[in-house]
């Protein structure tokens, strides 16, 4: 089976405040400085810290072969009013035969805590629910990452599990809160 989604080029999707766009190269620079933030790879186990210098610039060099396979769906959240990148937001392990994918994101520290994660969240669930035919989001964070959680919350998600020690940061192991969405379509699918 695959997605309904095939060939097309991603589209912007827009909110309020907000342009949630596929990355481009110029964007490496302000990703760069961004990831330096080690309150950031603290929480993404997908993230080194220290962040390598031109790691940003390789992981933009990734998203095309991601997109073009429909891998993964790698997104910049930009604010409309001035264009400020402000982080990602990503679907990432996407199953089509399953119709699911998981949702990764970050969000630069000095936008923290305005409702933007949330917002691109939302937009991101949309699309792949409405174009690519997704029907389960699944999304884990660190137990101790609240603000994570909250933000899965607020995005339809519920906690499934708890992982014990299950993720590896900072020289600790740490338990992880595994949360997850499926929707009304799913139970409701003509081709199973
Ligand atoms: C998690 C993260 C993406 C959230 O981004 P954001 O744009 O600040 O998120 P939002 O503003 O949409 O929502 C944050 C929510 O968490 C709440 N929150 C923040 N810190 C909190 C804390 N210590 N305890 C409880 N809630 C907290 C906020 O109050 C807000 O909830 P509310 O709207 O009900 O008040 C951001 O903190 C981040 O990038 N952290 C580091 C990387 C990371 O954790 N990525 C996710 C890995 S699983």
């Amino acid at each position: 089976m695959t997605l309904i989604f095939s060939g097309m080029q991603l589209p912007n999707l827009n909110t309020a405040r907000l342009v949630v766009r596929p990355y481009v190269i110029q964007d490496a620079p302000t990703v760069q400085s961004m990831l330096e933030d080690r309150r950031i790879a603290a929480m993404c186990a997908s993230i080194p810290w220290p962040y390598p210098p031109g790691a940003a610039e390789e992981w933009i060099g990734t998203h095309e072969v991601h997109h073009d396979q429909l891998t993964g769906v790698i997104f910049a959240a930009t604010r409309r009013q001035d264009d400020a990148l402000l982080g990602t937001v990503s679907l990432l392990d996407i199953h089509a035969a399953d119709r699911r994918a998981e949702v990764g994101y970050w969000i630069a520290a000095e936008y923290w805590n305005q409702g933007y994660c949330t917002e691109a969240l939302q937009a991101l669930m949309a699309f792949a629910r409405n174009t690519l035919g997704i029907t389960r989001i699944t999304g884990r964070c660190l137990a101790h990452n609240r603000a994570s959680a909250r933000v899965l919350e607020k995005c339809g998600l519920l906690q499934e599990g708890l992982l014990h020690a299950h993720a590896r940061s900072e020289g600790k192991y740490h338990d992880v809160l595994a949360f997850g969405v499926c929707w009304p379509e799913r139970m409701h699918s003509a081709d199973g």
